[in-house]
């Protein structure tokens, strides 16, 4: 069979992008994002979302054809997130795509996001190998997942009880006074901080009691912690170290995330691990995962930063997966779940 050449429409939160991928080969990939529309909110609100993906899915997909020098009769296949996220933004991308299949008698995918995260590494690193483990993180998701089989079987190994790692940055930035998204200002003040300075909790390094699960993550605690210890200093008039504050915090972030992926590789076997999700920008998560896999003999895949971030690339990929292995396309009335597992 030649490369399946797959067209990838994402709008799962406030990204509206669309990328064109044949066979591992990106051809074209084009992010508009409503994030500066958020940011004096503090937060995502899905109504804005909604409407800016709304205004921006036709230029972007048609940049996304024209920049693959393509027209739709060129592509074998659409791929759109269907799942999990804001189920307006969803709406706004699974309806465009399924119109522009139905127009151009395409066959249509509806896919896991999540699932595209993983995918997406192929890009840089080719292909995986089989039974491999995949560490995603982001400002809604943070879990460690065992993939069998990319387009057929994905299993969740551990994930968050509550606040997603990113989730965990954003809330303690807004503390200190960063705009949203806090999450690259912790970083880049981390980087002249002493990750030693404060002390802040691990989150859940073992098992959560009662049920021991050695890969669930917990970070809503290490956020409280901060939080306690910055009102204490304030309390006390003394100034915020922020520096320090934001050390403390990415390496007990960091090493947590780090530690359990890799310590998950070697129970399942997996000499490989997958990384991706908008926090896997994260520089002190990106050393600490080197590190610590460097020291354990297990190949980190980190992909580049624009693969990290939510694409439109990483939809085709896994679209381009699906179309290889054979798998049924959608049905055409297919419905989005924004939290599909
Ligand atoms: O995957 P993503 O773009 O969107 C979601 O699906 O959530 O991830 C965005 C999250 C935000 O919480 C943001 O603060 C965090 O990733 N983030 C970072 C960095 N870059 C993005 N957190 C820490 N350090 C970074 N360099
Ligand atoms: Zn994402």
């Amino acid at each position: 069979m030649s490369e399946p050449v797959v067209l990838g429409i994402e709008s799962t939160c406030d990204e509206t992008a669309a990328a064109v991928v044949q066979g591992r080969t990106l051809v074209s990939n084009v992010v508009a994002s409503s994030m500066d529309e958020h940011a004096r909110y503090g937060g995502v609100i899905p109504e804005i979302a909604s409407r800016a993906h709304a205004e921006a899915l036709v230029p972007v997909v048609s940049k996304a054809l024209a920049d693959a020098d393509m027209t739709l009769s060129d592509i074998d296949a659409i791929a759109v997130s269907a799942g999990p996220g804001l189920a307006g933004c969803l709406a706004v991308g699974v309806s465009g795509a399924k119109a522009l299949a139905w127009a151009a008698h395409k066959p249509i995918y509806g896919i896991n996001h999540v699932i595209g995260h993983i995918a997406v590494t192929q890009l840089q690193f080719g292909n995986f190998p089989p039974d491999v483990l995949a560490l995603i993180v982001s400002g809604g998701h943070t879990s460690l997942l065992h993939v069998a089989d990319v387009a057929r079987h994905v299993d969740v190994v551990g994930t968050t009880l509550d606040d997603a790692a990113g989730e965990c940055f954003d809330k303690v930035a807004r503390l200190i006074g960063f705009p949203y998204p806090g999450g690259p200002h912790i970083d880049k003040h981390a980087q002249s901080g002493d990750p030693k300075a404060i002390k802040v909790p691990q989150g859940l390094t073992q098992g959560r009691s009662g049920r021991e699960h050695p890969y669930d993550f917990s970070f809503s605690g290490v956020k409280t912690a901060v939080a306690r210890w910055i009102e204490q200093q304030q309390d006390a008039g003394r100034e915020i170290p922020v520096d320090d504050v934001c050390a403390s915090l990415a390496d007990s972030v960091a090493t947590v995330l780090a530690n359990k992926a890799i310590r998950g590789c070697e129970q399942y076997g997996s000499g490989t691990l997958i990384v991706g999700g908008g926090f896997s920008a994260n520089s002190q998560l990106r050393a600490k995962l080197l590190e610590v896999g460097t020291e354990h003999g297990i190949d980190v895949r980190i992909p580049q930063l624009k693969l990290c971030t939510d694409n439109g690339a990483m939809v085709a990929m896994l679209g381009v997966n699906l179309v290889e292995a054979g798998v049924a396309p959608s049905a055409p009335d297919f419905p989005i779940d924004s939290s599909m597992p």
